[in-house]
């Protein structure tokens, strides 16, 4: 081995993961335990009850990181945590388990920014020896998660400069918000993925914001004007307004899925490749959750061989949460000598970066 093997433990939202990753890019394990279906009949996450499941789900989800990667205690060089940003809640579970390993096996200890994890998912592999690109610098990463939406500029590793971001939703709150408008299941981002996929109709034009030459974006306009048309078609329908569970015909859904996905898909593209070319970027990167999302993954695909500027992004497994990025980012953090005290406290509001 001629990088650290670094254990990482991810608890910011609402999955449990514990990750094993080696030389920052080699994944050993990587279990993740998902609390979709314990949020799902409330339509969203319950932070309290978050919390309690992290609780519940550490230890057998540490246990089967360590059992896959056949490694022992005396194999690792450092514990890995993310200390935000986050629900408050959960990020305590997680970062209280990480001291008290780091504590117990004499380990030293790394925090890790969520989204820098999110960013990092970029240099993980499955095998040594699978031939993935590495990043070149500069380069532009755009994160699109749950909570975040933004382009940074990266000239070196663990270095950020902030491009734009969101300056309402975030682009996965839009899919999760629209997604329960049209009466899809929880979490948005898959099920409208899946609806749009179905739909045959005429395109339904949504509203693109597109804020001036700026890198930020904005999709609370989107929303609203989701909301507007959703109440159309569903009075079109006969759908009484106020009874959710009376829900528009899978057809419509797939129809106006498609239009609000392709609105969303086209500025985060639009912006992220008008970013590279600004920067002269060497690679771009697609992180978070909504980076799994198979259209808007093809339309960058598209336009980055277009530009010839080679793009990384992370199979979907990757994109969301997950403690092998963590792990890919404390390793570098970790390299770079930087330790973190038993004092460590979680950072709900923890930034990336400034502009
Ligand atoms: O990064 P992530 O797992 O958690 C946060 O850090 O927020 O992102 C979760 C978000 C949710 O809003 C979810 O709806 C969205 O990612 N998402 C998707 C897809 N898969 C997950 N959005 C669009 N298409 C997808 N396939
Ligand atoms: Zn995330």
């Amino acid at each position: 081995m001629s990088g650290p093997l670094v254990l990482a433990i991810e608890s910011s939202c609402d999955e449990t993961g514990v990750a094993l990753v080696e030389d920052g890019c080699t994944i050993r394990s990587n279990v993740v335990a998902s609390q979709v279906a314990l949020h799902a009949p409330m339509g969203g996450i319950v932070p309290e009850v978050a919390a309690r499941a992290h609780l519940r789900w550490v230890v057998p989800v540490l246990e089967a990181a360590i059992a896959d990667a056949g490694a022992d205690w005396g194999d690792i060089d450092a514990v890995g945590v993310t200390r935000g940003p986050g629900l408050a809640g959960s990020l305590l579970v997680g970062i209280n388990f990480a001291k008290t390993l780091a504590f117990v096996h004499d380990k030293p200890l790394v925090g890790v920014n969520h989204l820098e994890g999110h960013v990092y998912a970029a240099w993980l592999r499955d095998t040594p020896d699978q031939a993935l690109p590495e990043p070149l610098f500069p380069l532009v990463a755009l994160v699109v998660s749950g909570g975040h939406t933004f382009l940074v500029e990266m000239r070196d590793h663990l270095t950020y400069r902030l491009l734009g971001q969101t300056v309402d939703d975030a682009a996965g709150e839009a899919f999760d918000k629209v997604g329960r408008l049209l009466g899809l299941p929880y979490p948005g981002g898959p099920a409208i993925q899946a609806a749009a996929a179905r739909a045959t109709g005429a395109d339904v034009i949504f509203p693109r914001a597109w804020l001036g030459e700026t890198y930020d974006f904005s999709f609370s306009g989107l929303k609203t004007a989701a909301r507007r048309v959703i109440a159309t078609a569903r009075a079109d329908e006969g759908l009484p307004a106020d009874d959710p569970e009376a829900r528009l015909s899978p057809e419509r859904q797939a129809t106006l899925a498609r239009g609000f996905q392709e609105s969303v898909v086209d500025v985060l593209a639009t912006k992220t490749m008008r970013a590279a070319r600004a920067v002269g970027a060497r690679s771009i990167v697609l992180g978070g959750g909504v980076a799994a999302n198979a259209a808007l993954r093809a339309r960058l695909t598209a336009d980055a061989e277009r530009r010839r500027i080679p793009l990384l992004i992370p199979r979907p497994g990757l994109c969301t949460d997950n403690g092998a990025m963590i792990g890919a980012a404390a390793a570098r953090r970790f390299e770079a000598g930087e330790r973190a005290g038993l004092d460590l406290d979680a950072r709900p509001s923890l930034p990336l970066a400034r502009a």
